[in-house]
């Protein structure tokens, strides 16, 4: 049985629905691991477009198991409203499982991702606001609420009472906000819970079993290597470990259950957010990427910056991922560039560096270093067959390969389920 992680080799927003989606149809489970309702996964079938936040992209089978691990964390307004979204559209939810020991987002945690953000200023992150830092932070600070203290009404209040004797205290007298009240949000929260109750459930038990029993699990990424807590461009990441070490810690499945990990990757780069981004298009060619590849975030509507493929991070992400193979996504954006650039290397200074470098803060640029690949016109999204590509679309591919590695055994033409070569 091949059970394997999707995961983003980027800064998110590689493509990872449209690839979870398409390969879940040899799935029997498809899990989210870590990360909430800032990703935003686009899957689209027969012209229908869904946009998932928190519900796995297996969801549109029928037959399928849909697991949120517990290294997700969960805002029940948002999930429940993504719940009816669905299931207004026809969808069903009676396969859909949900982890006990999954975190909780609460009202305080997104009134503080807004607050610190507005008290960074200038140096803040870009987060997409939805209270996912400081739910993590929460956790590592082993005060959080989990699912499974929702399920229990004197418990969630016990909980909720200790956390706000704290949260209080932040709101008010650090950042001079409203405070909040237990009452109000147990009211607030009650017909969430009475929603989600049925569905949660030991996960990772779920999980071990179905794995015992041969069935296939396929792992969907959020986020993307470079937003990871610990493998990223830190402090501009997220609050969790996207990376494929994220697997195990987020569903309770131990790393001998995997046995492929696919990178997602884009035919070019964006990021949606602050932070650095060496090989960034800050002129009419990063607005040609973003008009021709609908450059604008799923959760946040933020245009996204464009910039060239980076080897460097890719072979980051390879590294630290253990990836097996690559999906490279959104190739067909390309078409119709004269001169295609991929960066290769960064310019220190006087040095020349080939990987990726972990710490960024320097007083000295990373410049990147391009080779210069020739483009092609002939429109690819309705390709199918590898040798139908022209021939600088096959060697743009080929060269990718040979820089990082690893194969690129699913080429992606265009956003829907079927527009995809295979090797
Ligand atoms: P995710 O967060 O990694 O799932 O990616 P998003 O859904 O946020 O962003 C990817 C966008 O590109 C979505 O609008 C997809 O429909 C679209 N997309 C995915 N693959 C392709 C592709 O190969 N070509 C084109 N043109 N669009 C794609
Ligand atoms: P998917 O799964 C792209 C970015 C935010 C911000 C940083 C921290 O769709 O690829 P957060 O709200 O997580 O504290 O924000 O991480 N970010 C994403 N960027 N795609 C995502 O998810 C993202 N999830 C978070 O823009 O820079
Ligand atoms: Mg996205």
């Amino acid at each position: 049985m091949s059970n394997k992680i999707v995961v983003g080799a980027q800064w998110g927003d590689e493509g990872k629905g449209k690839i979870t989606d398409m390969l879940a149809e040899t799935a029997d489970l498809v899990v989210r691991y870590g990360g909430g309702n800032n990703a935003g996964h686009t899957v689209i079938v027969d012209d229908e477009k869904f946009e998932l936040h928190l519900i796995p992209s297996g969801i549109l089978y029928e037959d399928k198991k849909s697991v949120l691990g517990g290294g997700v964390v969960i805002d029940p307004e948002a999930m429940v409203e993504e719940m009816e979204g669905l299931e207004d559209r026809g969808i069903s939810l009676a396969n859909l499982y949900i982890s006990e020991t999954a975190h909780v987002i609460m009202p305080y945690h997104r009134m503080i991702d807004a607050l610190e953000e507005k008290r960074k200023g200038d140096s803040k992150i870009g987060t997409t606001g939805k209270g996912i830092g400081p739910c993590y932070t929460d956790k590592t600070a082993r005060r959080g609420i989990r699912i499974a203290d929702l399920l229990d009404e004197g418990r969630f209040r016990a909980k909720l009472e200790k956390a706000l004797d704290y949260h209080n205290v932040l709101l008010e007298k650090v950042y001079d906000a409203k405070t909040l009240k237990v009452e109000e949000i147990i009211k607030q929260y009650q017909p969430y819970i009475e929603k989600l109750s049925p569905y949660v459930t030991n996960t990772s038990l779920l999980l071990n079993e179905a794995h015992k029993q041969n069935q296939k699990i396929f792992f969907e990424g959020a986020q993307g290597t470079l937003l990871d807590i610990d493998y990223g461009t830190y402090p501009f990441v997220t609050s969790s470990n996207p990376t494929a070490g994220g697997v195990c810690t987020g569903t309770g499945v131990g790393p001998t259950t995997i046995d492929d990990v696919i990178g997602v990757t884009k035919a070019y780069l964006t990021r949606v957010g602050a932070g650095p981004f060496p090989t960034e298009l800050d002129n009419e060619w990063g607005e040609y990427l973003r008009d021709k590849g609908h450059e604008f975030g799923v959760t946040t509507g933020r245009p996204r910056r464009c910039g060239w493929l980076d080897i460097p991070i890719l072979k980051h992400a390879v590294r630290v991922n253990g990836l097996t193979e690559i999906a490279l996504t959104k190739i067909d954006v390309l078409t119709g560039i004269e001169e295609i650039k991929v960066c290769t290397a960064y310019k220190h200074g006087e040095e020349i560096v080939e990987e990726f470098p972990p710490y960024l803060e320097s007083e000295i640029p990373y410049e990147p270093v391009y080779e210069k690949w020739p483009g092609w016109e002939e429109d690819i999204t309705g390709v199918r067959d590898y040798d139908q590509l022209p021939e600088n679309a096959k060697r743009y591919i080929e060269r990718i390969e040979e820089l990082i590695g690893i194969p690129a055994r699913i080429i992606s033409v265009g956003p829907g389920r079927k527009q995809a070569i295979r090797r």
